[in-house]
């Protein structure tokens, strides 16, 4: 009996490329923020939502396996990849089975979430095994910038959809596992409709200190300042600036700009008995709500902001992954790649404005409006195609000599 399991399995995994093709001619669909809500509200419908996922869920799947399929060679066959990889064709197929199965069925729909459950677990270390695959790759081949521009370009993508796909799984079963949500019973799935910006970021400061507290023994202080643009009648306090959006999302970038300030700022003033502290101003427009976070911590040269948000990249020594070992404060050079991609996956963005010499301004845009949130999704066509073809050419702007011109020879064309 388990021996037929296993021919069929393998018979399964051997059909792979042929769904992966099949599902990879269709375009992911974007979800709004407003979507995601009616998915989940009073009248939320399970099947509806069975019906999207066992379709949608392969296209996003199968669009980023074809993008893996083009990453070099001396990558792709690196154990860690080729995990990877394993773990997106499991996935695929155990969705597949779905397809022709009864929307109907009680059954059916339980069983599809004890199964994107299994999935969500399988592929909580897709992001150090990956890095792991690109660290083994860097020691092993010598960088060329083309190569790192292509890396760059995928890991970005596959981690926006790692990020879309979890959020669709996330939705489904929190929303359906028939329980509620004891300690958040206003959020629908991973969403909170009146998510309060202060908050979280109180929340994010809170845990970076505690940490940097362990790591440094001292931390800087939070100064809040929350604005809008709209006036309110005179006298009246503004209500807490909310917007509807993943909470969990927010905590992961703030988190991640709150590590890196702070140990920006106690590197800088080493010296000094008195830590300045770190300030963030959150304000509301029509269109934005714009979050910046303000360190005094001495800045990054301008030449080497863009080198920041590289996976290939970081000025903390790596530190090694053990099952005891604490969290790190930095060291991987993903805080600010990744906590971009958060941002941008709903349509904001994250960056960065440092003077050298003196600090950092870190601003993550949000959209205000949740008809304006929608997720911003990768998909595979020719253009994606044409990128990883880029051939190294020549630089069409002068690259100037070491030596200087000596203009008293200087003959000049004739
Ligand atoms: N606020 C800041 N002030 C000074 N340098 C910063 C700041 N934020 C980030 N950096 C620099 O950017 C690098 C990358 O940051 P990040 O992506 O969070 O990775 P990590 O913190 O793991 O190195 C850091 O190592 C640091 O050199
Ligand atoms: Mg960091």
């Amino acid at each position: 009996m388990k021996f037929v399991r296993f021919i069929m399995k393998n018979a399964a995994l051997a059909s792979a490329p042929k769904h992966i093709e099949h599902f990879s001619k269709f375009s992911p669909s974007p979800l709004s923020m407003k979507q995601f809500l009616d998915f989940g509200s009073i009248n939320a419908c399970e099947k509806t939502s069975f019906v999207f996922l066992r379709q949608e869920l392969p296209v996003r799947l199968s669009n980023i396996m074809k993008e893996i399929n083009l990453l070099p060679d001396r990558l792709l066959t690196t154990p860690s990849v080729q995990m990877v990889q394993s773990w997106y064709i499991q996935s695929l197929m155990e969705i597949l089975e779905f397809l022709d199965r009864n929307p109907d069925d009680h059954k059916v729909l339980g069983q599809f979430v004890d199964t994107l459950v299994t999935i969500r677990n399988r592929h909580n270390d897709v992001v150090p095994t990956m890095a792991q695959g690109i660290i083994e790759y860097k020691e092993a081949f010598p960088q060329d910038p083309v190569t790192n521009q292509n890396i760059q370009y995928f890991l970005d993508r596959f981690y926006t959809s790692r990020i879309s796909i979890r959020m669709l799984i996330n939705q489904h079963t929190l929303i359906f596992d028939g329980t509620a949500n004891p300690v958040h019973p206003n959020t629908i799935g991973s969403i909170d409709p009146h998510c309060h910006v202060g908050d979280v970021v109180q929340d994010a400061f809170h845990s970076a200190k505690m940490l940097c507290d362990q790591y440094y023994l001292r931390s800087p202080d939070l100064v809040l300042r929350e604005m809008k643009t709209l006036c309110s009648p005179a006298g009246k306090k503004n209500p807490p600036v909310s917007i509807v959006y993943v909470p969990s999302h927010l905590y992961h970038m703030l988190f991640e700009l709150f590590k890196n300030a702070m140990r920006a700022t106690i590197e800088t003033h080493e010296s000094s008995d008195h830590l300045p502290p770190v300030h963030v101003l959150v304000s509301l427009g029509d269109e934005d709500v714009s979050i910046k976070v303000c360190d005094t911590g001495g800045g990054v040269p301008f030449r080497r902001i863009e080198n920041l948000f590289s996976y290939m990249y970081s000025t903390a020594p790596a530190p090694q992954l053990g099952e005891h070992t604490r969290p790190p404060l930095a060291g991987f050079g993903y805080g600010l790649p990744i906590s971009r991609l958060y941002a941008k996956y709903f349509q904001g963005d994250l960056q960065l404005y440092s003077m050298e010499g003196h600090g950092t301004d870190a601003v993550i845009y949000l959209k205000a409006l949740s008809t304006d949130s929608i997720e911003r999704l990768p998909v595979y066509n020719k253009t994606a195609l044409k990128n990883y073809q880029l051939r190294q050419e020549a630089d069409d702007w002068c690259v100037p000599s070491k030596e200087p011109l000596d203009l008293s020879n200087y003959k000049g064309p004739k």
